[in-house]
């Protein structure tokens, strides 16, 4: 079995920005801070699949066709039920909300258990998990671009040191004029 999951992946600079802001945060909030080599903004979660049916997941990601977009991170936020503190968008670009109600309709059609299929989507990138202190002031949000995402199909690994993910796939998102 694979633990998988769709995600958009930044670009190393992104990644270092954010994984720093994770850092700063849990510094004064306590929890654990995603690693740079681990900052993604989660898709679609599939969780355990058998090896033979990764062709399967792969073939449903490819059928995807929606527009290309590039992303603004601007906000922070903490959500309260989960302790986890994220960056995000005030303005969500409609062709990201297309991609996951799109990826998670192919996923579900090719026969696949897709948590929530993309109808609850709410984007985010999780900087720290298990926050300890709700009550620390957020940082004041930052306009972070985070230009012409990456679409990939993600294994994920657990272990005592956490999670390591391996790229197992990218995808082309649409094709612009520009
Ligand atoms: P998160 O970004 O909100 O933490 C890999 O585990 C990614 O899949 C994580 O980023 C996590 O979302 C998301 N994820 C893990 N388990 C999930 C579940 N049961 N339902 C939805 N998303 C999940």
């Amino acid at each position: 079995m694979a633990r998988v999951f769709f995600a958009l992946w930044p670009l190393p600079e992104v990644a270092r920005q954010l994984s720093a802001f994770a850092d700063s945060f849990a510094k004064s909030a306590g929890g654990r801070a995603t690693r740079q080599e681990t900052v993604h903004l989660t898709l679609a979660f599939i969780g355990d699949v058998p090896l033979d049916r990764l062709p399967d997941l792969e073939r449903a990601a490819r059928s995807v066709r929606t527009e290309a977009f590039d992303l603004t991170l601007d906000q922070f936020g903490l959500w309260r039920h989960n302790r986890i503190f994220w960056a995000g968008c005030s303005v969500v670009p409609p062709a990201l909300v297309d991609l996951a109600g799109v990826l998670g309709a192919a996923l579900q059609a090719a026969g696949f258990d897709v948590a929530d299929a993309g109808r609850n989507f709410t984007p985010h990138v999780t900087l720290v998990r298990k926050v300890k202190a709700l009550n620390v002031p957020l940082p004041p949000g930052q306009t972070l671009p985070w230009p012409r995402p990456k679409f990939v199909l993600v294994r994920s690994t657990l272990s005592t040191a956490g999670s390591s993910y391996q790229s197992l796939a990218e995808f082309p998102l649409g094709v612009r004029a520009d």
